[in-house]
């Protein structure tokens, strides 16, 4: 990541920041842009810029950069109703339709996500896109029995699938999942047909697609934050 791409992050983070209210609870996402979402979140309750805001992360990286960054926690069990989910993307569609995932923290991103009254998403121009796929692979997680079959049924439907890898071993969620990377080469045509058939599959457990489901997505580019939002 250069240091400009980096830039972007921090000021979308930053725009995200003023969503935030004293008392909320929040759902906090994960990834390098979420990271700067967290420390400035951290320095404004340090500061008491803001006061007694909780969050619910959604991994165990983002439960550490919390902890360290001084946010108290509490677990979806504890609240089960969110006030705000802010959460990185690695694509975002004009109609606000997302492909999550690459930090393999999907499935908690989407629970923490769909527990939020306003889901808010923060990432820097370049991931903006016109067509799902086209920059991103499909994260899909999957249990590890039988995983290969999975596999087979995405190659069929146009994919080049890989089985994520970290360390020379599969790489595994926090939830003990596999995560199959689906690289569709001319982008997805129908990302609801496809989230829908993958949904009734026995062993999917969850994709990175995020349909309908972002209220605002605050875009950085070297000319200022762009903010999408979604007529409800
Ligand atoms: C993690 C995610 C991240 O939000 C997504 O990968 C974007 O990450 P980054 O902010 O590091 O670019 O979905 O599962």
């Amino acid at each position: 990541m250069t240091e400009d791409t980096d830039r972007l992050k921090r000021d979308a983070a930053r725009a995200a920041l003023e969503e935030v209210r004293d008392g909320m609870v929040l759902g906090l996402g994960t990834g390098s842009t979420v990271a700067h979402f967290l420390e400035l979140l951290g320095a404004a309750l340090a500061d008491g810029d803001l006061t007694e805001v909780k969050g619910v992360p959604s991994s165990v990286r983002t439960g550490r950069e919390s902890r360290a960054a001084g946010i108290p926690l509490v677990t979806l069990d504890d609240v089960q109703t969110l006030d705000l989910t802010v959460d990185g993307a690695d694509e975002v569609s004009p109609e606000l339709d997302l492909i999550k995932g690459m930090g393999g923290a999907l499935l908690r991103e989407k629970m923490v996500a769909q527990a939020s009254r306003r889901f808010v998403v923060i990432a820097d121009e370049g991931k903006a896109v016109e067509r799902l796929g086209l920059r991103s692979p499909l994260p899909v997680e999957v249990v590890d029995w039988g995983w290969q079959v999975h596999a087979r049924w995405l190659e069929a439907r146009g994919a080049d699938v890989r089985l994520r890898q970290k360390e020379d071993l599969p790489f595994r969620s926090d939830n003990g999942n596999f995560i199959l990377d689906c690289v569709f080469p001319d982008g997805l045509p129908d990302p609801t047909g496809l989230a829908e058939d993958l949904r009734h599959r026995a062993g999917v457990v969850v994709t990175g697609l995020f349909l309908g489901m972002a209220d605002r997505a605050l875009l950085a580019g070297p000319d200022g934050v762009r903010s999408l939002e979604r007529d409800r």
